[in-house]
């Protein structure tokens, strides 16, 4: 969800924004600007659409060397993902641009006080009403101190650069100040002639990180923006700002002005891991890169057929556990709960994020509050972290992202180590998170002392990278012919019972993200009250049936269907039989959910493929969804 990026240095600042934004289009974005110096005055290049339509305005624009500049990807929030909505946004007296991620919620108001002093608003968004009340505090600055504003000192900034250090305090203050006045959850990147050789950044609530380089900065919402350049990084915190030059860095805290001493983190990742590596998609290269995603989730885990989990050993044995998160990490959430309550014998509520936190939720006493996200920063699941934290509950964050502010803010986390996950839709990120949940489950039977059959388990997860990688090859020739058949479907229903549900779910999720077919995921069980009535030739059923206690009743759901003349694809495993039209087996193992995941995953990806969509940045959605 929009991706902000800026740079100074010594290599020509234009290209190579233009390239950190292509490495952040999975975000999600409907339009795309930057922002750098022409002889000390701003040229903000922005266009709808696709970021090549940007490329081709900005080759048609001279002399773009400048060493100093700032890019972003917009997600409509407020106003159409149209040219003039876009970022970068200038104030009306052209002293600064800026571009942004998130929302500022009382931008209404801001704007009212603005109109009263004669601005003038050319877009509708919230980012220029930030953009002309920062020019608006420092005009009031500049005043005070040189009795002139910007636009009186403007020739004398363009024809004197050298001067910019004195300016450089009057900018950062009118940059906090109008932070302060504007509420919401955003991070906002700077670039003003003013300051020509400098950009200020400052985060609240949404992804901002610094890249320290040799003679060059970076600032962004996302490490893959400038993994080229470099892995050493800063993590900004809430309430933070920076001023960057080429040469050097400073944080300080937006209201005290205090400097903070920041840790420079070295990021494991390396470029080949956020490159398409060969793969026609990034989700393809995601999905076939699952056995090896299975095998170093275990690293540092297992041990001498004990799970160990030490991020948890101070947190004491919980009497309940409740998980939230949203979208595909909720999903895998629903899933754990059957092992939980198996294997550790702890009831678990699984809730979606945005539900929870503006419910009045009743938590039990020695609960263990759960979050998972892949980004750790999904606004909801944050938001729901944070109000556990302040009831005095510990949460533990389930997350991928190193440093995110799940991890960060989390009373333990435990990293699902699935590597970068840039297709918006997700798929290795699940199974990984499923992994590290079953691990928990485990951990829990363990320090419970319960005869829960732990080595048994891991001997299962162990052997499971080998099954995936050799069963792989055939599952996508499967899912490619299956969804050749079924692309006439405009409506599927997903079944699976016990730990088929949530992953019913899911298949039926990752259908609508890709593909854009309806697709509702229900528990077999269910289909009898009501969706059976839906049920015709043309309305196919992808049902997993399991050899597992629940294959009877899944067996008889699928013939119920059947018999209605639906048509139905069932994933089961081998060594089981049905009287259907379209069996896909999968290998055989304790845990099938392993590999029906790849494989529901392997058929949206080939169906939208297949009818032409965007597989890797769907329509309308985004990786990161860093707004309520
Ligand atoms: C977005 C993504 C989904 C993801 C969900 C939760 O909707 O498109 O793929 O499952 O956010 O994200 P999280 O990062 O919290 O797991």
């Amino acid at each position: 969800m929009c991706g902000v990026i800026g740079y100074c240095g010594h290599r020509p600042a234009v290209p190579l924004v233009l390239e950190g934004l292509k490495r952040l289009e999975y975000r999600g974005y409907d339009s795309a600007g930057l922002a750098f110096l022409q002889v000390n005055k701003l040229e903000v290049i922005r266009s709808a659409g696709k970021l090549c339509n940007l490329e081709e305005k900005v080759a048609k624009t001279a002399n773009t060397f400048a060493p100093v500049s700032i890019g972003h990807t917009r997600w409509a929030t407020h106003g159409l993902p149209v040219e003039k909505n876009s970022h970068p946004h200038k104030s009306n007296n052209n002293a600064l641009a800026i571009v942004h991620n998130g929302i500022i919620e009382n931008f209404q108001e801001l704007k009212d006080e603005l109109l009263k002093k004669g601005y003038v608003f050319y877009s509708d968004t919230d980012t220029e009403v930030l953009a002309n009340l920062i020019a608006d505090e420092l005009d009031c600055l500049l005043q005070a101190k040189f009795s002139k504003n910007y636009a009186e000192l403007q020739t004398e900034i363009e024809h004197t650069p050298q001067l910019s250090a004195q300016y450089l305090p009057y900018v950062e203050e009118a940059f906090c100040n109008a932070i302060k006045k504007a509420y919401g959850a955003y991070a906002v990147v700077l670039l003003s002639p003013l300051i020509p050789r400098h950009i200020l950044a400052a985060r609240l609530s949404a992804p901002l990180l610094l890249g320290i380089g040799i003679e060059e900065h970076f600032i962004a919402s996302d490490v893959p923006a400038f993994l080229p350049y470099t892995r050493d990084v800063v993590f900004l915190d809430d309430n933070e700002f920076v001023t960057m030059s080429a040469g050097s860095y400073e944080v300080k805290n937006i209201y005290s002005g205090e400097k903070i001493a920041k840790t420079v983190h070295h990021i494991p990742w390396d470029l080949q891991g956020a490159a398409k590596d060969g793969y026609k998609h990034f989700m393809l290269k995601e999905i076939m890169e699952q056995p090896r995603v299975l095998q170093e989730c275990l690293v540092g885990r297992v041990q001498d057929d004990l799970v160990c989990l030490p991020e948890l050993d101070t947190l004491p044995v919980p009497d309940s556990i409740r998980i939230i998160a949203c979208g595909t990490s909720y999903n895998a959430g629903l899933w754990s709960q059957y092992y939980l309550e198996q294997f550790a014998e702890i009831p678990v509520t699984v809730e979606i994020a945005s539900e929870f936190r503006y419910r009045k939720p009743i938590l039990n006493k020695n609960e263990l509050i759960v979050v998972i996200s892949q980004s750790g920063e999904t606004a909801d699941t944050l938001g729901a972290l944070r109000l556990c934290r302040e009831k005095g509950y510990p949460v533990l964050g389930i997350c991928n992202v190193l440093g995110s502010s799940v991890a960060r803010e989390a009373s333990a986390s435990v990293y699902t180590q699935a590597g970068p996950e840039i297709s918006v839709a997700s798929t290795k990120a699940m199974l990984s998170q499923m992994v590290v949940l079953l691990l928990l489950a485990l951990y829990y039977g363990q320090r419970k002392k319960l005869a829960c059959p732990v080595k048994e388990i891991l001997h299962e997860l162990r052997a499971l990278p080998d099954i995936l990688e050799r069963a792989l090859p055939a599952m996508r020739e499967r899912a490619k012919e299956l969804a050749l058949q079924y692309a006439f479907a405009k409506s599927f229903f997903y079944l699976g019972r016990g730990t088929g549900y949530s992953l019913a779910l899911e298949g039926a999720l990752k259908l609508k993200e890709l593909s854009y077919i309806h697709a509702e995921g229900y528990a077999t069980g269910e289909i009898k009250h009501g969706p059976i009535a839906l049920i015709e030739p043309d309305f196919p059923t992808f049902a997993l049936a399991f050899d597992d206690d629940n294959f009877s009743k899944v067996r008889s759901g699928i013939l119920e269907i059947k018999s209605r003349q639906g048509r139905v694809i069932s994933v089961l495993q081998e060594g089981t039989s049905l009287e259907n039209d379209d069996i896909w087996y999968i290998p055989k193992t304790n845990l099938p959910e392993f590999l029906a995941l790849p494989a529901m995953q392997l058929f949206s990806y080939e169906m939208a493929d297949y009818l032409g969509k965007d597989v890797d940045q769907p329509r309308n959605l985004a990786k990161s969804v860093t707004v309520e």
